[in-house]
């Protein structure tokens, strides 16, 4: 999705701007650019493709401009071309801006202005705003945004700046993520906290409804009503390297070698952070999940656990179609919403309906002090670091960690549990970090998977039980970073439909993990040999039948918690669609048409 940066200080506004974008690449992007106020004027470079070639495209230009904006656009309104490409000018071009989301009014705005003679030159809702600003200017950036933002409806932050006040960015949220870098005789602007961190690590994080004006040595915060803010910056204790690749080929592979890392700061987080309801969870009679895309695999896991553990209903919807469904919600139902960024739309959205609702919401994320941490009643942490690649891996694993935690803890706060089958599932989950490392150390991957896949059109995923959401991430990992069509199906729905599909050119990728459905699974897995599929298992590395019978195993330990085993088969389906990606010279970290954080509906 759109990133922003914005930089006013002593240093040359430029570097520090194209370095931030480029941190920014992870979130998804068509086009960049950069606007400097230089010598009274506002210069503008901007190019369609990679922030390389806006960087090629600068090469040589010396700039000591000390205030600027930058944008990597991510086209919703209008192809990605030049004249779509941010920033964006008014027609005087006294102003530039940089905007990410959606100005859901702007056709009626724009008519209104092209009947006062504006005229627009790209395709965007974002040209609307500069030309609004410009037209309410009267000596004050800040008045002038003021006025704007009143017309405007929908979710969007933005950042703008004026030749005739030099060193000074406004920046506004309503809806999509703006943070502020804090610094000295500097200060920084952008949608997320990695794009800065080299720079900074105090943060303050923007809420809907807030403007700030930013100059070299202030930061005044302000609602929409003008009425000034106090905020306080807090320490994020990110490290640059937790946002670089450390020696690995890309960001993805990264994060997948931290996963043992990970679960054990997660464990670590959930037992020192503990967790204490600001509600009665015995009086809750209903829980509703909702997500996007890996997030919304990890709730299918969250509910079976739950149901298991805690003995509570527990329905699991895409938030995209949950907020347009009457779902009956009351102020007994839970709402557990999942995300990693804490910033999708349909997941916020979806939150706020069942909040309006009267139902308690809980979320589950990984970024600190996100929106939708920041709207919830009560929030539980993935202690995951900066996911830069676009495939969740890390976090997806982290939230069926917390996924775990927060079942069982529910089932002894509800009496179904007792405190010491509690503490013993809490012992089994510290001891899973050690399982991922053996598995990733010791397994070398045959090749012959790799090449099966890489050289297929499509390819089936097919587990039961808990196993059926790691089906659906591995296929969803595939087709994201690949390319190449895959599907997750409940293996025992395999014969209503996808068994039409299964011939001796179809690879069917099994997750048949030593748990309670297994021999279910083998029963499945008879029948995609019958039809001669080129039959690839995950299942324990001791399991000497399945080995025999599969064309390409892959082993991962045995565990004496199976409602475990989800954290660990998933990750070899991330490396698989890793190498996969990798061996077709495919942009791993940054797949066409995805975004990391998908702050629109
Ligand atoms: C995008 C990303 C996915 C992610 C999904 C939900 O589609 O590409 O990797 O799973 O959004 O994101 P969230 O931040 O809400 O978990």
């Amino acid at each position: 999705m759109c990133g922003i940066v914005g930089y006013v200080g002593d240093s040359e506004a430029l570097p520090i701007l194209l370095s931030s974008l480029e941190r920014l690449e992870y979130r998804g992007y068509d086009s960049a650019g950069v606007a400097l106020i230089e010598n009274g004027e506002i210069f503008v470079q901007k190019e369609v493709g990679k922030i390389r070639e806006l960087v090629k495209s600068l090469w040589g230009k010396s700039s000591k401009a000390h205030c600027g904006i930058g944008h990597t656009r991510w086209a919703t309104h209008g192809v990605p071309s030049f004249e779509n490409a941010h920033p964006h000018l008014d027609p005087s071009k006294s102003f530039a801006i940089v905007h990410n989301g959606i100005i859901e009014n702007y056709k009626e705005l724009k008519e209104e202005l092209i009947n006062q003679g504006h005229i627009f030159t790209s395709q965007t809702d974002t040209e609307v705003i500069v030309h609004l600003i410009s037209k309410y200017y009267e000596g004050d950036l800040l008045e002038a945004v003021r006025k704007t933002i009143e017309l405007l409806k929908g979710a969007f932050a933005f950042a703008v700046i004026t030749k005739y006040e030099p060193d000074r960015i406004i920046g506004v949220k309503q809806g999509s993520p703006l943070v502020i870098g804090v610094g000295e005789n500097e200060n920084f602007l952008a949608s997320d906290i990695p794009a800065i961190l080299p720079y900074t690590k105090q943060i303050i994080v923007l809420d809907d409804k807030e403007i700030v004006d930013i100059t070299k040595s202030s930061i005044s915060i302000y609602d929409f009503d003008g009425m000034i803010k106090t905020k306080h910056s807090m320490f994020v204790p990110w490290d640059i390297v937790s946002a670089e690749k450390s020696g690995y080929k890309h960001f993805m592979l990264k994060e997948i070698y931290e996963q043992p890392r990970v679960i054990s700061d997660t464990v670590r987080g959930f037992l020192s952070e503990g967790i204490s309801f600001p509600f009665d969870i015995k009086a809750i009679n209903r829980i509703v999940m909702s997500a996007c895309g890996s997030s919304y695999n990890a709730s299918l896991i969250g509910k079976y656990l739950i149901e298991r553990y805690a003995k509570i209903p527990v329905e699991v919807g895409y938030a995209s179609e949950q907020r347009y469904e009457d779902i009956p919600i009351d102020e007994n139902t839970l709402f557990i919403a999942i995300s990693q960024s804490g910033e999708t739309a349909d997941t916020r959205f979806a939150a706020q309906y069942a909040k309006d609702n009267g139902a308690k919401l809980l979320s589950i994320v990984n970024v600190v002090g996100s929106s939708l941490d920041r709207e919830s009643d009560y929030t539980l942490y993935t202690h995951a670091g900066p996911e830069i690649g676009v495939a969740a891996t890390k976090t997806f694993t982290a939230q069926i960690a917390v996924l775990y935690g927060l079942a069982a803890f529910m089932g002894y706060e509800r009496g179904s549990m007792t405190y010491e089958e509690y503490s013993n599932k809490i012992d089994k989950l510290a001891h899973i970090p050690s399982k991922i490392e053996d598995f990733l150390q010791n397994t070398d991957l045959n090749g012959g998977v790799y090449s099966e896949l890489s050289s297929a059109k499509n390819a089936i995923y097919l587990g039961r039980g808990l196993s059926f959401p790691i089906a659906l991430e591995g296929a969803l990992k595939l087709k994201e970073i690949s390319y190449i069509h895959a599907e997750g199906y409940a293996a025992g729905e395999m014969k209503h439909g996808p068994i039409a599909l299964i011939d001796e050119n179809m690879p069917v990728v099994f997750i048949a993990p030593k748990d309670k459905l297994y021999e279910k699974a083998i029963s499945n897995i008879e029948e995609v040999l019958a039809r001669k599929a080129k039959l690839i298992v995950i299942g324990n590395a001791s399991d000497q039948h399945l080995k025999d019978i599969s064309k390409h195993f892959i082993g991962i330990p045995d565990l004496d918690e199976e409602d475990l085993y989800p954290i660990l088969s998933v990750v070899p389906l991330q490396l698989i669609a890793y190498e996969v990606a990798n061996r077709l010279g495919l942009d791993v970290d940054q797949p066409r048409n995805l975004a990391k954080t998908v702050t629109v509906e």
